[in-house]
């Protein structure tokens, strides 16, 4: 994942930087995570954001010339899953401990800076993996001084620090682990084994809190919603007096981008609404009626049903679903832009997360597919302006809230471009199998909204497999479809669990579906984690 990032280009800075500010700071206090390729090393960004202290991720090699330009006021050295051992381990390069700045190693990240100062690591005979309990050497030190004696941590390793470098004094241990936190404050050194970032970590938070305020001395309060006039600003010099187009999706991304450049330039933005008659029961009329009656922005609503039946006609094969919506989506797109004169900006709803898995690097390459199902009209030679680029979707969820938009929009489960259509499975998508499924769904919503755990949901919706079977209603059989109800909880849908939802939700939504929606008869409940299976069944 480390080389995935770009240590080439801010990622608060637009695509094109019309500050010209390139890779220096911004002049707002911040922390840079080097990242090792750890699974947890978004999450440390996000958590130190969460302590009101603005962090990014960069590669673990990234230039010094250029860590040095930011003038972070701390560096976090991530986990990662190498030994320091191996050969083509990531090496910590030891001008970074020497620049006047506090460094938070954890836990390779630890083990790589100790090693580098001389203290011993070595393989242990077993790893600690999981929820582990620590004892506190000394009070803490000055790190983890205030914390109770012993408290569970959540470990993830194999090596171990037997022990720590001259000048370190150790802070807590665990049964694996002889030194699980160690300290040289003189230098301004810190280190820690467990993972403070995640939750089965209970005083975790704390830590990095303490590491932020008491120890590197941040004192700004760092929000999502303060990025607003930052990004009014930036967009303001980007866009110039030029026209902007933006595709909305319905989701939350697209619409807080759009309500943010609206913010900035008014007038000079259109949004367009391609209606492919894929998304959920009512939510084209939601989108028209947030936007142009809510937010006063200029919204061309295209409705392109006709156009996606017809050429998803005869279609069973996932992929060739996806990629036929895909092209035209951008080809409804490209012609509506074109009937809009002196467009020259293109708004994208592009997320941190997105920046960091897809590279980081420029233009195309940043392409979220749920905002252009399948891609950018490339030919239409438009400038992006990403002003999520910097933002975790919780964060998003802030900005939203802050520029009025509404609940029900603000925390809009995720939903795929595609939308029904891979929904729908093992069969052609038709207006009979649309229907079908999106009333379906819209019992399923209305009852998991009203039993109050939408928001706790990373997703619920149902799925239509293209069989029949036989049933009974009334005095006659039936030969009709049946309706799965999927339902996850997730933090990232990288992996997800199946929600258990209430037993009386789930009879009501069932008998509601069978009796109010033609064409069923039976409701099952999909009880698979990710993995092995996914979420989405297509
Ligand atoms: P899976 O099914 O891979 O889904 O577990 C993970 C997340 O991605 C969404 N998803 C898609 N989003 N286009 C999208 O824009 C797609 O083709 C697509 N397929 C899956 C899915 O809803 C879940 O949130």
């Amino acid at each position: 994942m480390a080389e995935a990032l770009s240590p080439e280009r801010p990622i608060d800075a637009p695509a094109v930087d019309p500050s010209g500010a390139g890779a220096v700071g911004l002049g707002r206090e911040e922390v840079l995570v080097l990242d090792f390729g750890g699974q947890y090393s978004q999450l440390i960004a996000r958590r130190l954001r969460e302590c009101g202290v603005f962090a990014e991720l960069l590669p673990h090699d990234t230039d010094l010339e250029r860590i040095r330009l930011r003038s972070p006021k701390a560096l976090v050295l991530s986990g990662g899953p190498a030994s320091v051992y191996e050969t083509a381990a990531p090496a910590l390069r030891t001008e970074l401990l020497e620049l006047g700045i506090p460094v938070l190693g954890i836990c390779y990240g630890m083990q790589v800076m100790v090693q580098a100062l001389g203290g011993r690591v070595e393989a242990a005979a077993r790893g600690e993996f999981g929820r582990t309990e620590l004892a506190l050497v000394d009070e803490g030190g000055r790190l983890m001084a205030g914390l109770p004696a012993t408290q569970q941590c959540w470990m993830s390793h194999r090596d171990c620090v037997y022990e720590a470098p001259s000048g370190f004094s150790a802070l807590a241990s665990s049964p694996g682990s002889p030194v699980a936190a160690c300290e040289d404050p003189g230098r301004g050194l810190y280190g820690i084994q467990f993972h403070p970032e995640v939750v089965h970590t209970p005083h975790g938070q704390a830590i990095l809190e303490r590491f932020l305020r008491e120890i590197v001395g941040c004192e700004e309060h760092w929000s999502a919603a303060s990025v607003i006039g930052e990004q009014v600003e930036r967009i303001r010099a980007q866009v110039g007096a030029g026209g902007v187009i933006c595709g909305l999706s319905g989701g939350v991304d697209s619409a807080t981008a759009a309500a943010l450049v609206h913010e900035a330039v008014g007038d000079q933005l259109t949004c367009v609404l391609v209606d492919h008659g894929l998304l959920r029961k009512g939510e084209a009329e939601q989108v028209v009626e947030t936007f142009r009656e809510g937010l006063g922005i200029t919204l061309v609503h295209v409705d392109a049903r006709r156009r996606f039946l017809d050429r998803l006609a005869g279609v069973d094969e996932p992929e060739r679903k996806r990629k036929v919506i895909g092209e035209e989506f951008i080809r409804v797109f490209e012609e509506e832009a074109r009937r809009l004169p002196d467009v020259n900006f293109l708004v994208q709803g592009t997320l941190y997360s997105d920046v960091i898995e897809s590279g980081g690097g420029t233009g195309a390459a940043t392409i979220k597919s749920h905002h252009n199902v399948g891609g950018l009209p490339e030919d239409l030679d438009l400038e992006l302006v990403e002003p999520l680029r910097m933002l975790f979707k919780d964060e998003v969820r802030a900005v939203a809230s802050e520029l009025g938009l509404s609940d029900r929009m603000v925390w809009r489960q995720p939903f795929p471009g595609p939308g029904l259509a891979i929904r729908i499975v093992g069969g052609e998508v038709n207006e009979e199998r649309l229907e079908i499924l999106r009333e379906a769904d819209a019992v399923l919503q209305e009852e998991v909204r009203a039993a109050g755990l939408y928001r706790d949901l990373w997703q619920s919706f149902c799925v239509l497999p293209v069989v029949r079977s036989v049933g009974v209603q009334g005095d006659g059989r039936t030969y009709a479809y049946p309706v799965v109800i999927r339902a996850v909880t997730s933090d990232d849908a990288m992996t997800a669990d199946w929600a258990r939802l209430p037993y009386d939700l789930l009879e009501r939504a069932s008998s509601r579906i069978i009796n109010e929606v033609p064409g069923v008869n039976r409701v099952a409940l999909d009880i698979s984690s990710k993995p092995p299976a996914t979420i989405e069944w297509e």
